[in-house]
């Protein structure tokens, strides 16, 4: 989605808005912008197609000593990438860059007589809207802009500058992350908490409703009601290490590689070897809540609703009389589902700011239903809205595609749903396998991990330039297997799909011929012979199967097979998933493609 950084202070503009624009590159952009403004409000509005490098080039001939400003990277919604389209957008005296979707932006383009517009994007038609409560200055910056949101409809995160009040800057919010960042004499606007890193730790995250004025020494946040709201400055909990490459090419590959650490941080403290016992504080139900839970509601998008697919196989099998329905947010928010008492939602996001997921919270709790989030981003939207949580602590995840997330919501869910187990007094006997493997998790990952990166990269070279992609695999395996294809379609652009092995026989066995690879999920276990059945049924019609098991007689007659050794039963798809990971990765960078910023993709889509 798009970023937003703005700057007021002693330092150079320009400097902070291109490199807070850089640290939030990796959420996906197609072009870019910066308008700064000098004491005497003069402006330099600098806007270029493409990536901030040519937004540089363009600096370069235009440096300014300017102290004020603000900046963007635009993912389009409204308008092809274009430099007329990029923000910041100009409107008479007003400079506005703007996340979100005004939905009534035709309506309001309508009233707006005597505008002429350059772009064809909602956003300028907010700057004209909020221009026209200016008027020329003669109302106070801060009262246009709320005048001109109260007439909105949609989702916004926007800063407004005007060259006639060049030291200060407006920031409102509605549905898109903002955050303030409390400086020494400065003051600095991010949608992201990673573009303050190195110049502040002290943060005020905005909440929907609010709109803040700031100058380099103050911050005054109102509601669009002009009541007053008290700034919570927070401690920004990530640092710079953890948003740099390390030495890797991509952060896709580090991210892929720090999970044995990242799990780590998530089961810090909440799994006891000693008394086998799983301890979530974060949700904050207590043990006769939890006792009564008959019914989850797993919320997600794309890879978050994988882990939680599989994180409702496993709550299945070791809590009793419980149902687990698993739901794609986007669909969700609009149903007229019921949900029945005694339900608990957990809303999982990564990013913590997915708009459906956001939407759906919010019907949720309508409903007056507990909501728990299984979330990574500290102080994002989901984060502050849900009643209770469990961060999963993986750091930040920067590569667009989610691989260190997804290990650790999976087993962050199965960890809440063992606490509830613990709480309807399900024998430790049938706990303790869970929660012994878990335990054992991130040795295990760190051993497939280092004995199959090599080899992976290897295989990926055979299969790199097939068009389409086949992912099976049965039970646990199968939501397993839709994570790998995820994997393999957003970064490599293979038409790669996933269907459960069970499926094969009811169509997706005619797609079978030499344009398709089959990547087969075969874990141990009581499937595992209807797992080897389906491939046979596969092979026998030409198929180009890919085996990876942890079953050491496997020795159908596949063209490739990822033989994992693993003291890991129940979990093994966890560890299958990193073989996918590190495909779905050496096959894209075989291909060439940019494997942390694939195209039309974005890090956390906070749009509809
Ligand atoms: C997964 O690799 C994708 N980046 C995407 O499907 C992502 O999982 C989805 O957009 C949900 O994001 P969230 O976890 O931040 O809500």
């Amino acid at each position: 989605m798009c970023g937003i950084v703005g700057y007021v202070g002693d330092k150079n503009a320009q400097d902070f808005l291109v490199s807070g624009l850089k640290r939030l590159e990796y959420r996906g952009y197609d072009s870019a912008g910066v308008a700064t403004f000098d004491e005497s409000g003069k402006a330099t509005l600098v806007k270029t197609k493409g990536k901030i490098a040519d937004l540089e080039s363009k600096l370069a001939r235009e440096r300014r000593e300017d102290k004020a400003g603000i900046g963007h990277t635009r993912w389009a919604t409204h308008g092809e990438p274009s430099e007329v389209n990029a923000h910041p957008h100009q409107v008479g005296d007003i400079y506005l860059v703007h996340n979100g979707i005004i939905e009534n932006y035709k309506e309001l383009k309508d009233q707006l007589k005597g505008y002429e517009f350059k772009s064809e994007t909602d956003s300028e038609v907010l700057a004209a809207l909020i221009d026209s409560f200016y008027k020329n200055g003669e109302y106070p910056l801060t009262n246009a802009v709320v005048q001109a949101l109260k007439l909105v409809k949609g989702t916004y995160g926007i800063a407004v500058m005007s060259d006639k009040n060049p030291d200060e800057i407006v920031v409102a919010r509605a549905g898109s992350p903002l955050v303030i960042g409390v400086g020494h004499g400065e003051t600095l606007i991010a949608s992201d908490a990673s573009a303050l890193l190195g110049h502040t730790k002290q943060a005020i995250y905005l909440n929907d409703g609010e709109i803040a004025t700031v100058s380099k020494n103050s911050v005054e946040i109102k509601t669009l009601n002009a009541e007053p709201v008290s700034a919570k400055v927070e401690e920004i909990e990530t640092n710079l290490a953890a948003i740099q490459k390390d030495g890797y090419e991509h952060f896709l590959l580090k991210e892929i590689m720090e999970q044995p650490e990242s799990l780590k941080e998530t089961l810090r403290g909440r799994v006891n070897t000693r008394d086998w016992m799983v301890h979530l504080g974060g949700p904050g139900l207590t043990e006769g809540e939890l006792r009564k839970v008959k019914h989850l509601v797993i919320v997600g998008c794309g890879t978050a609703y994988h882990a939680g697919l599989l994180a409702a196989y496993y709550i299945e099998q070791f809590t009793p009389e419980i149902t687990v329905e698993v739901v794609i947010a986007s669909e969700y928010r609009y149903r007229q589902a019921y949900i029945p008492r005694d339900s608990v939602a957990l809303i999982v996001s990564q990013s913590g700011e997915t708009a459906d997921t956001l939407a759906c919270l919010r019907e949720i709790k309508k409903q007056g239903v507990p909501t728990i989030g299984i979330v990574n981003a500290i102080g994002s939207t989901i984060a502050r809205e849900v009643d209770g949580g469990t961060y999963v602590h993986v750091g930040p995840e920067i590569s667009v595609a989610s691989t260190k997330a997804f290990t650790s919501q999976a087993v962050a869910m199965v960890m809440f749903g063992l606490t509830i187990a613990q709480a309807k007094g399900v024998r430790s006997g049938i706990l303790r396998p869970y929660i012994s493997e878990i335990a054992k998790l991130p040795e295990e990952i760190k051993r497939v991990l280092d004995e199959f990166n090599e080899p992976m990269q290897e295989m990926a070279q055979k299969y790199k330039d097939y068009d389409h992609a086949i992912y099976l695999g049965r039970d646990t395996a199968y939501p397993t297997a839709m994570e790998g294809a995820l994997k393999l379609k957003e970064i490599s652009y293979i038409d790669a799909n996933a269907y459960a092995f069970g499926e094969l026989k009811h169509g997706p066995l005619a797609l079978v011929d030499d344009r398709f690879f089959e990547f087969a999920l075969l874990p141990e276990g009581e499937l595992y012979d209807k797992a080897v059945s389906n491939v046979q049924e596969v092979l026998a019609r030409g198929g180009h199967v890919i085996a990876v098991t942890n079953k050491k007689e496997f020795d159908l007659p596949v063209e490739d097979v990822v033989k994992i050794t693993t003291s890991i039963e129940l979990m093994a798809p966890i560890l299958m998933n990193l073989i996918a990971q590190l495909f779905a990765y050496y096959i894209a960078v075989g291909k060439g493609y940019d494997v942390d910023q694939p195209r039309n993709l974005a890090k956390s889509v906070t749009v509809e």
